[in-house]
């Protein structure tokens, strides 16, 4: 038994199974303890000798399965440190770093720019009354001017804003005739255009309003150099050229030169019609303002030398890594 019994520890691998042979052998049910109690067969002589004998067994295989056990204890432990042992002189993995998208970064950087210039953020519906994106705008329903925003209509008086300036009139009118207003909004638009390179249904304007008295394009002009000067570098010189939206006049289109591209459009502005200021509660004989709309997605390819909007909204981390210092 005993023999038997020292073979069979000797392998044993863990120390569950070791716990197995303490039950087999010396449990209440083992073996030797099955021998011990059928001592009262035996004779009176046998009983000391087999007595002694089984104690002696128990003893010694009590021992043998206690230093197995230290054995077993250590080996795991061994293997433990072996598993969680570190190589510090391994090439570490760069982890993935997050990065702020360029149209945001863009963004934060025109919100900047205007609020150090006392600008306030305002904002407005992305689904919009025809009153608010037309005609309070100055752009009657029978208006030509209309065919440049093909819109998408909800009903036939709500739609999804073609441009940022309804918030102009919704600005105006929650200042209740009060001065000065000086307002940067920016957000999303929509128009019904056919996606390619250079157009999206869906992109970011941000608007800009200033009225108050004696407000004049020698200020607009102003404004709007130190603003294209922080954002396309000190020097960079801009023009304007005339043109024409239904909500402003004079109207001007504003173009920065680059060296290597020539002259780029960057934004519509113009003083505030005076129909738009009168229909919005301000008194145009008192009071005059600028507005100006810029489109972000134009500003952050003009920048970022980027020649397909739809760049912008992939989401490929090929591209977007390349922004990581921005
Ligand atoms: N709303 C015009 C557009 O989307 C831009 C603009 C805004 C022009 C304000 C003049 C003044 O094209």
């Amino acid at each position: 038994l005993r023999e038997e019994a020292v073979a069979e520890i000797g392998v044993v691998e863990d120390l569950t199974a070791l716990q197995g042979m303490k039950v087999k052998y010396l449990g209440k049910k083992g073996e030797l303890t099955t021998i011990l109690r059928g001592m009262g067969k035996l004779s009176k002589e046998e009983r000391p000798i087999i007595g002694s004998l089984a104690n002696e067994i128990r003893s010694y295989l009590e021992n043998v399965i206690a230093t197995k056990g230290e054995e077993l204890e250590e080996q795991q432990l061994e293997k433990r440190l072996q598993s969680e042992k570190i190589d510090v002189t391994l090439p570490s993995v760069e982890p993935m770093v997050g990065a702020t998208h360029p149209m945001i970064a863009v963004t934060q950087q025109i919100e900047d720019i205007f609020i150090g210039m006392g600008f306030e953020i305002a904002e407005g519906p992305e689904v919009e009354l025809d009153l608010y994106n037309f005609e309070l705008l100055n752009l009657t329903k029978e208006h030509p001017a209309r065919d440049m925003h093909d819109s998408f209509y909800i009903t036939s008086e709500i739609l999804l804003r073609t441009h940022t300036s309804p918030v102009q009139v919704r600005t105006l009118q929650a200042k209740e005739g009060k001065v000065p207003v000086r307002i940067i909004c920016p957000g999303k638009v929509y128009r019904r255009d056919d996606d390619d390179s250079t157009h999206s249904h869906q992109f970011m304007q941000i608007e800009g309003l200033v009225v108050d008295r004696g407000v004049s394009m020698g200020e607009l002009n102003g404004t709007l150099l130190s603003f294209i000067e922080k954002m396309f570098g000190e020097g960079t010189e801009m023009r304007l050229r005339p043109s024409y939206f239904p909500f402003t006049e004079p109207s001007v289109e504003v173009d920065i030169y680059d060296p290597e591209r020539g002259w780029l459009e960057i934004l519509g502005a113009g003083m505030v019609h005076p129909r738009v200021l009168e229909k919005a509660g301000y008194d145009p004989e008192r009071y005059t303002g600028f507005a100006f709309g810029m489109g972000v997605e134009r500003i952050t390819m003009l920048k970022y030398n980027i020649d397909d909007i739809r760049q912008l909204y992939l989401n490929d981390l090929r591209f977007l890594k390349q922004f990581q210092s921005v």
